[in-house]
């Protein structure tokens, strides 16, 4: 973690849950305070949770987010939804740029960048994911791809209370792999460090970091240890809450 930097646990429910998983959101935003009390907390739900899902944290330390959300305000748009529709359902956080939505949709740096700006118009903090593919780790293009991504998805005007950047290596999402924890701390080390030539050492220094691929309870001490992991993105472990509250406690 980063001295002075309060970490985040977010998770990213994905294309799971119906209104029967409120219950495990209810033990989860129930539990969140008094397993990290020095860390925010957040789950990302599907837009048609969300509503409820934000009554249902309501005076509790966890919050509640979208998953994407659209460029635009409004408009002729079929089947998306506005930042601006997420913040009325009580989203605080929207993730853009998750690699799944690279991958499902084509979604390129300057879509990436433009949802991250309307997560700002609509007053969210926006997650922007950032990662390399297996086959570009083993090209040895780690490196260069983060550069890219951050480059191009990051707008200007990122601050670090309206920007959250997410490092998922693609490879390790979903699939119980983790880089090794040296690895962790060089990819996290360079996008700090380029974050300050790209945003100024100010915003670079406090914004958070998070880690995000195959996070458990078993590793997340590990992780959540490294110098400048400010916190974790969790997919698979976020749908249960002991899981989830067992990586919180590991943000302290
Ligand atoms: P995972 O997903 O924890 O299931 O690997 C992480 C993510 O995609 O955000």
């Amino acid at each position: 973690m980063t001295p002075n930097i309060k970490p985040l646990i977010a998770g990213n429910w994905k294309m799971h849950g119906a209104g029967g998983s409120l219950e495990v959101l209810k033990a989860a935003a129930e539990g969140f305070g008094e397993a990290a009390p020095a860390a925010d907390g957040v789950i990302c739900v599907p837009a048609t949770l969300l509503d409820r899902a934000s009554r249902v944290v309501e005076g509790t330390a966890l919050q509640t987010g979208g998953q994407d959300c659209h460029a635009a305000e409004q408009g002729a748009h079929t089947g998306d939804v506005s930042a601006e529709m997420l913040a009325d359902a009580g989203a605080a956080y929207v993730i853009v740029g998750h690699s799944e939505r690279r991958a499902d949709h084509g979604e390129g740096d300057a879509t990436v960048a433009a949802k991250a700006k309307a997560a700002w118009r609509a007053g969210l903090t926006a997650i922007i994911c950032i990662g390399e593919t297996e086959a570009q780790r083993k090209a040895g293009e780690t490196f260069t791809v983060l550069e890219t991504q951050m480059a191009g998805s990051i707008p200007g005007g990122a601050t670090a209370s309206n920007t959250v950047i997410a490092y998922e290596p693609v490879w390790a999402i979903g699939t119980g792999l983790t880089p090794e924890i040296s690895d962790i701390e060089a990819a996290h080390a360079h996008i700090r460090q380029h974050l300050k030539t790209q945003l100024g050492a100010e915003v670079a220094d406090a914004m958070r970091l998070l880690y995000g691929g195959s996070v458990k309870p078993g590793n997340a001490e590990s992780i959540l240890s490294v110098d400048n992991v400010d916190g974790a993105l969790i997919g698979g472990a976020s749908l249960k809450a002991e899981d989830f509250l067992g990586i919180a406690r590991a943000a302290g």
